[in-house]
């Protein structure tokens, strides 16, 4: 059987990164990482991803400016054969361009129920709003921020006896449990693979 070939994105700590690489290890989710990439080469979880023995890339933004960055990331989806772009933590802004290019292909999680709070701020965003629940969504990445196709969403409520560091910690759990479920339906549903994705 063939399995789709996965490289994350992550920008720091990594762990919705370790909660899929690790299912793909067991098998929970059949899909291959092919690398685990960072625009911050101090980003934690480039740590986590080595010591599972993923192979790990850093994309200098700062340095080489945003094109000649996403410009490697595409060479490096390109000569790893990767099928899926997953975005995990990835906390830069891919260009339309790169969106274009990889359309369809890119996935990503957002820590609310999106259209509501998007943004680097999802979970402060809606405690600050005083709202009673939030939630997490998985989505197709299109040209807009936090925006396109959903593929998940699950309503995390916001309890008034809670702290914001207990809603984070419900937020992560749940963001754990449904990006790899969503990942599993989206790829058993989409069972494409490099060689099609460039006849379109
Ligand atoms: C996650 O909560 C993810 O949903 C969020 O960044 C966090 C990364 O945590 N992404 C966004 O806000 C995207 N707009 P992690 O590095 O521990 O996976």
């Amino acid at each position: 059987m063939y399995l789709p070939r996965i490289a994350i994105l992550i920008s720091g700590k990594g762990s919705n990164m370790e909660a899929i690489l690790k299912s793909c290890l067991t098998g929970e989710l059949p899909a291959e990482v092919s690398f685990v990439g960072s625009d911050n080469i101090n980003a934690k979880g480039l740590d986590t991803a080595a010591t599972l023995g993923a192979q790990t890339r850093v994309f200098f933004y700062k340095r080489d400016g945003r094109k000649a960055a996403e410009e490697m990331i595409a060479n490096a989806i390109e000569e790893t054969e990767t099928d899926w772009i997953v975005l995990a933590g990835f906390m830069k802004i891919l260009s339309p361009e790169f969106v274009k290019r990889f359309h369809n292909r890119i996935i990503n999680i957002h820590p609310s129920l999106l259209p509501s709070f998007p943004g680097a701020h999802g979970i402060l965003d809606a405690w600050n709003a005083k709202a009673d629940h939030t939630g997490v969504t998985v989505h197709i990445v299109d040209e807009e921020v936090d925006h396109g196709r959903i593929l998940a969403q699950e309503r995390v409520d916001i309890l008034p006896e809670e702290t914001l560091e207990m809603l984070e910690e419900k937020i992560h759990m749940v963001e754990h449990k449904i990006y790899k479920e969503a990942l599993k339906k989206h790829f058993l549903e989409n069972p494409i693979s490099i060689e099609e994705w460039e006849e379109e």
